[in-house]
């Protein structure tokens, strides 16, 4: 937008008739505008791309384009220019829709009066600094509101930012919440069946001395003798179910080593070939190229894997397929990708009802006759204390999968270290 307000000012004059371009120039000689003349419609809309022009003085019978013709591109090119238009009889008609239409701003009679001429310039003059100044303004008016919008719109990107950022943290510590009213729950329950646990086996010393006494008897009847015989088996039961009890409750803090986790699954292997061998079980394994190191508690990674290895023998009548692969994995931790290896030990037995699949890792729920149902709640806890995870894939008839991840060695010394460092500040 050009402002001609303090610039001075430039006056068009459009007529094909060369003595009526030279009055015209005699006229303005005087005056404070410069005028320019041009001699056809064509002529003048070539000044107009270069010059800054406040007034347009234009004939209207003209060679090619007429006036009319001519200020009505003025009009649609640069609507703030005020035109005039001079005329002597014809087309009267055609110039008032043309005034009407908004087109042409004001009509001079042919032969003009000087001063009424000079009169309607200056007129025309001031009606075009009065339309840039608000033009200006309005133009000023649009560029605050659209900085306004911009100013809205970037705040309320900012603040969709903080909202998303705060549901997040929100929902971040609701799981930290959730996870200490679990671990609180379990160090709780962990105490009591420890309690339990060393207050049965107090009775059932004496109940196993007395019944040691009885079975000395030598007047028992042999049917007695086999009660007692599985009065025995059963009190065998409750030591080992005891027993159990105990190591859960046992803090399991021990000492933490870098772990080669093919070792420790052969070692579990070779711990549980007893039970393997009693059916038909083919062990198939896939281990990766490298080694995969970890960082942890040797015994009790094995007693992860022995588990697990357990639960799925156990699962299968008499015969079938257990499945052992290792591999590396990417886990999105804290929004950052790390490291893991994966194990992964499938059996092709009876398979977990879905509903039973969320209950399966809590203490005690078990579907067998001789279990502890604290195999699988054990197993949860040391991964998760090694900052592992476990997860459970079944299909009734088909089969187990369970999915067992460990953070890669380097990984998991940097974070047992920030855990170490966090707890003694
Ligand atoms: N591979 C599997 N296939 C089918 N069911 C399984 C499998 N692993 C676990 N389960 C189910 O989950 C239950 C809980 O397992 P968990 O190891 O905790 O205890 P348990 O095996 O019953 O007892 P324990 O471990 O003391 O021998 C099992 O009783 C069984 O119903
Ligand atoms: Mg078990």
């Amino acid at each position: 937008m050009r402002s001609t307000s303090q610039m001075p000012g430039k006056i068009l004059f459009v007529d094909d008739e060369q003595l009526i371009c030279e009055m015209a120039h005699d006229l303005f000689k005087e005056s404070p505008y410069e005028l320019i003349v041009a001699n056809s419609g064509p002529a003048g809309l070539k000044i107009l791309e270069k010059e800054p022009v406040m007034v347009v003085v234009s004939d209207f019978k003209m060679e090619g384009m007429d006036g009319i013709e001519f200020l009505t591109k003025v009009n649609d090119t640069y609507p703030d220019i005020v035109r005039i238009m001079i005329t002597g009889v014809a087309g009267v008609e055609v110039i008032i829709q043309a005034i009407n239409e908004g087109k042409i701003n004001q009509i001079l009679q042919k032969p003009w009066k000087t001063e009424e001429f000079m009169k309607a310039i200056e007129n025309a003059v001031r009606r075009y600094r009065n339309r840039s100044t608000s033009r200006s303004l309005e133009e000023k008016y649009m560029s605050h509101t659209r900085e306004l919008e911009t100013r809205v719109e970037e705040r309320t990107r900012e603040l969709t930012l903080v909202v998303d950022e705060l549901q997040k943290r929100n929902e971040k510590l609701e799981t930290t919440h959730q996870q200490l009213i679990q671990s609180d729950k379990m160090a709780s329950l962990g105490l009591m069946a420890g309690t339990i646990a060393h207050d049965i086996s107090n009775p059932l010393f004496v109940i196993q001395g007395n019944i040691e006494i009885l079975s000395t008897r030598r007047y028992l009847e042999t049917k007695d003798r086999d009660l007692l015989q599985s009065i025995k088996g059963q009190i065998r039961r409750i030591e080992s179910l005891v027993q159990s009890i105990r190591n859960y409750s046992k803090k399991s803090a021990g000492t933490y080593e870098k772990l080669n986790l093919i070792d420790a699954m052969e070692e579990a292997f070779l711990l549980t070939r007893k039970m393997v061998n009693v059916k038909e079980i083919e062990v198939v394994t896939h281990f990766p190229e490298g080694i995969p190191y970890i960082y942890g508690n040797a015994n009790q990674i094995e007693q992860v894997l022995m588990n697990i290895i357990q639960n799925g023998v156990q699962a299968m009548e008499i015969e079938g397929t257990l499945t052992c692969e290792i591999g590396h994995t990417v886990k999105v931790v804290d929004e950052i990708e790390q490291d893991f290896w994966q194990v992964t030990i499938m059996d092709t037995g009876a398979g977990i009802p879905a509903d039973k699949l969320e209950v399966i890792f809590d203490p005690f729920f078990t579907t067998k006759e001789e279990g502890t149902g604290l195999g699988l709640n054990i197993c949860q806890r040391i991964v998760n204390e090694h900052g592992g995870t476990i997860e459970v894939y079944s299909t009734l008839g088909k089969g187990t999968t369970f999915v067992i991840t460990f953070p890669e060695y380097n990984i998991a010394v940097h974070e047992w270290d920030k855990k170490q460092k966090q707890a003694m500040q």
